[in-house]
Order: C-alpha cells, then sequence, then structure tokens
C-alpha cells in the first residue's frame, strides 16, 4: 500500500545518493526539500517539477543552517533524512591533519546533530516524525572493517551515539531516529567498483523508512534490512 504524501527534508541532495532519495520521493508524490549548499548549480533538481523545493544549505555552517530554518518559516516536516557526507582520506597512521579532520566530523556529526536540533519545532508539527541519519558500516565498532579514513569511520561512529542520544531524547515526543547504512553504492564517494546502484539501495531504504515505528528508534540498520551491532 502507498504511503500518504509527506514533507520529506533532505540535505546533500545535490548528488548521489541524496539526489536519488529526492528523485525517488518526488516520484511518489511526496513534498520534497532538497537541501544543497549550491542548488542553483544542480539542473535535475529544478527540473523535478513543483514537488520539488530546492534550498541552500551548508550543514557543517550553523549561520546557513540557522538561515535555512528562518526560511522555512515554521513549516511541517514529516521526515528529516540528514545525508549529507564527507569522506577523508586519512586511511593511515601519519596520514591524519587535524583540519581535515574537523571538517569531516563538522559535516558527518555536528552537521545532522545541528540540524535536527534546529529542525526539531517543524518535526514536531509534521505528522511522521521520522529522522533518518545516514551513516555506514564503517562507523561500527564491533563491525567495521580495516582501512579507510579515520575521520570519516570514527565521524560516523559519533554520529550513531549522537543517533542513539537523540532516540531517547525526543522518543516522548513520537519522534523516531534510525541510523541506516545505504551500504556501498556507485556515487562520487563510493567509486565505480561499489556493488549496489543508488537506485535499488535508496527504493529498499524507502520501503523501510515506511515501516519505522518507535519500536525501531535508535536502531542502527543497513539498506539490505540488517541490523548493524554499535
Ligand atoms: N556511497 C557509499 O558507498 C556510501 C556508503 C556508506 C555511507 N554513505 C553515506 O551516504 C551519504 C551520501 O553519500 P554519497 O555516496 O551520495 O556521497 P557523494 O556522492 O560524495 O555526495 C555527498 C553529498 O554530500 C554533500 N555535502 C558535503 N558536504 C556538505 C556540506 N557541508 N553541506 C551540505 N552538503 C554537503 C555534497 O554536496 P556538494 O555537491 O555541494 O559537494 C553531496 O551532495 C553520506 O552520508 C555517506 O557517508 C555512502
Amino acid at each position: 500500500m502507498a504511503s500518504a504524501a509527506r514533507t520529506v527534508l533532505v540535505t546533500g541532495a545535490s548528488r548521489g545518493l541524496g539526489l536519488e532519495f529526492v528523485k525517488q520521493l518526488a516520484a511518489r508524490g511526496d513534498r520534497v526539500i532538497a537541501a544543497c549548499r549550491n542548488p542553483g548549480a544542480v539542473p535535475e533538481l529544478k527540473a523535478m517539477g513543483a514537488g520539488v523545493r530546492a534550498a541552500a544549505l551548508d550543514v557543517s555552517d550553523p549561520l546557513s543552517i540557522k538561515s535555512f530554518v528562518a526560511d522555512l518559516g515554521g513549516e511541517g516536516v514529516d521526515v528529516l533524512i540528514n545525508n549529507a557526507g564527507l569522506m577523508g582520506e586519512d586511511n593511515r597512521v601519519g596520514a591524519m591533519k587535524l583540519e581535515e579532520m574537523r571538517r569531516i566530523f563538522d559535516v558527518n556529526t555536528f552537521g545532522p546533530a545541528l540540524m535536527t536540533q534546529a529542525v526539531l519545532p517543524n518535526l514536531i508539527k509534521g505528522q511522521r516524525k521520522l529522522v533518518v541519519n545516514i551513516t555506514s558500516t564503517l562507523g561500527s565498532i564491533s563491525a567495521g572493517m580495516p582501512g579507510m579514513s579515520y575521520a570519516y569511520c570514527a565521524s560516523k561512529a559519533a554520529l550513531n551515539k549522537i543517533s542513539a542520544k537523540l532516540a531517547w531524547d525526543l522518543k516522548s515526543m513520537g519522534i523516531i531516529v534510525v541510523s541506516m547504512c545505504p551500504g556501498w553504492n556507485k556515487t562520487d564517494m563510493g567509486g565505480g567498483s561499489a556493488p549496489l546502484e543508488p537506485k535499488d539501495s535508496i527504493g529498499r531504504i524507502l520501503t523501510m523508512m515506511d515501516t519505522f515505528g518507535l519500536a525501531d528508534s535508535g536502531t542502527f540498520r543497513r539498506e539490505d534490512g540488517a541490523v548493524v551491532p554499535f
């Protein structure tokens, strides 16, 4: 059964998985707020019609978050998908650099935390009351694998803790918060050897998202439905 039309806010909507979320949400009739750093540079968003509203947002900049939320003007938001993310190149001891690590945490960890906090009044007004934080299995302390960026993996582990805390704190308001790993996908971040196509992963995530209730809040899931250990 198709779900009722929702207002869904997607961050990092300019390309990759974020743009795929916007395409599929718009195709099923949801109203989409497609937030990205430079909406004017994304012609696909303009071409998607009246159901998609592009808006400027840099999730690593508190002033940008403030002005984005002011422009929302108290509109209800049913679902917030904190998707924007940044990979690092510090994948070995000796390659870590403080400024780069801070930049990655700003986008991957502090961005979703501050966005959820800023959009909370809008989520309370919305009907669905769902926050999905796009994380990675690389951020799992018990199931992560060796290699890959120190800052990226650690920033996603910290995001998972933020998600778990938000889930506890927002449950009494009926707000569901889920950590979701999209799997390894063919995007600029995932690269051409990735086994998954964004259209398939995002399709599965949207189907799963429709089923989430308060009992799922605080869980860590993968696009194939698996529960990932923290
Ligand atoms: N692809 C994978 O295999 C994979 C696996 C696990 C998890 N993930 C997660 O999935 C999410 C999407 O990844 P992707 O593969 O689509 O990556 P991508 O192709 O590199 O796209 C990243 C998106 O994040 C945006 N972004 C970066 N910094 C931002 C900022 N400061 N403010 C707002 N937006 C910002 C980019 O915007 P610009 O165009 O402006 O740069 C772009 O829209 C990320 O959270 C990533 O960690 C991906």
